[in-house]
């Protein structure tokens, strides 16, 4: 429905043409040529250091160049996310989706990020299974193992004893603790609803979804859904979910939490009954950046929303978002960067999304007391 040479937040990427044996013979000597990434030490996080620069992306094409990590280095952050789309697989074949990967191992500013910097990461459709793919995607297991094993994920993390990718960490001292909620929203995802497009709102950018009301639909499944609550309830300052699709945005029709409004509407529930402060919302997926903003929870929920590392979708401009903050949506390579400043008394959170040169194309700074339940 769009041309080819722009992929659209649900459309797989084109694929290269050719003739299969020689793709086959490539594929098997890469295989056999680039090994799993090497096993060396990886760098962490400081215990003692409070967490200050988190930069974070999403959606990278790793059959196309990705200049973008060269200001993302520059940036010299205490801690990288990937929040998902980190290669397009869109394979159910586990050695092409190993050899995807392996494109992505072979980027030197990927190479030099693994070098210095700590990963995190969660997945989306695309590096998960295939486009718009959830639950009912058969490679899953192997797929989780390929993703685990690709980013380092030590074998007696809690991530590798049960389905799905999701984890958290927290770090820094007491009173100044980040934690790093990464949220699996594609293992257990139910199926959204789906629609015809009028050509008008097909060329306004929206997608084919609609949502799902079935109180039994789930996007996270009962175990994960446990485990976040749990999550929640551990004392920590600052809370970044990732959660590789849209959290806030009101329905545009692609892939949100949206298309679950029952689920979106636990979410924001179970934050409010835990009362967790500090929670704000890092996501990608659309291949656009914006921040958004939800009023109606315990305090200002912020989504904000960084996609693509190295894709373009100019047609998204005309995509409204009344809870957009600000009037940015930018459609073009881009980057998200979560800077937070101890050394006030009331921490500031400042979010910016970057060019792919690392200039900011929008900036919005929170005070840490703004994101606090208020006490009745
Ligand atoms: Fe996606």
């Amino acid at each position: 429905m769009i041309a080819d040479s722009i992929p659209t937040p649900g459309a797989p990427l084109p694929r290269g043409g050719g003739a299969s044996v020689i793709v086959l013979s490539i594929l098997l000597l890469t295989i056999a040529v680039v090994p799993a990434q090497a096993q060396e030490a990886r760098p962490t996080v400081s215990s003692d250091e409070p967490l200050q620069r988190i930069v974070f992306g999403s959606c990278a094409v790793q059959d196309r160049p990705q200049p973008i990590w060269t200001p993302i280095l520059a940036e010299d952050p205490d801690l990288f996310i990937f929040g998902g789309d980190n290669i397009y697989g869109d394979t159910a074949n586990m050695d092409t989706l190993r050899h995807e990967y392996s494109r992505l191992a072979a980027k030197p500013g990927y190479q030099k990020l693994r070098q210095t910097t700590p990963i995190l990461a969660t997945w989306d459709d695309h590096d998960f299974g295939a486009n718009d793919m959830g639950g009912w995607y058969e490679q899953k297991e192997t797929s989780e193992e390929i993703f685990l094993d690709f980013f380092d994920v030590p074998e007696d993390s809690p991530r590798r004893q049960r389905p799905g990718v999701y984890g958290a960490h927290r770090y820094g001292p007491p009173g100044k603790r980040v934690q790093i909620i990464l949220l699996d929203t594609r293992y257990f995802r139910d199926r959204f609803e789906t629609v015809e497009l009028s050509e008008e709102a097909e060329e306004r950018g929206f997608g084919p979804y609609a949502p799902n009301r079935d109180p039994d639909a789930t996007m996270l499944g009962a175990a994960q859904w446990e485990w976040l609550r749990a999550q929640l309830q551990k004392p920590a300052e600052v809370r970044l979910i990732v959660s590789s699709i849209q959290v806030v945005s009101p329905d545009h029709g692609w892939e949100i939490w949206s298309q679950m409004p029952l689920e979106r509407a636990r979410l924001f529930r179970m934050i409010e009954e835990t009362g967790a402060g500090g929670v704000l919302f890092l996501s990608g997926d659309v291949h656009w950046g914006e921040l958004s903003r939800y009023t109606g929870g315990p305090y200002p929920l912020y989504d904000f929303t960084s996609s693509a590392l190295n894709q373009e979708w100019p047609q998204a401009k005309n995509l409204p978002n009344p809870l957009r903050v600000g009037d940015t949506i930018y459609p073009y390579p881009n980057y998200g960067s979560v800077t937070i400043d101890w050394s006030r008394e009331d921490p500031r959170i400042r979010m910016r999304l970057h060019d792919k040169e690392g200039a900011s194309v929008l900036s919005h700074t929170v005070a840490l007391s703004e994101l606090q339940p208020t006490s009745e």
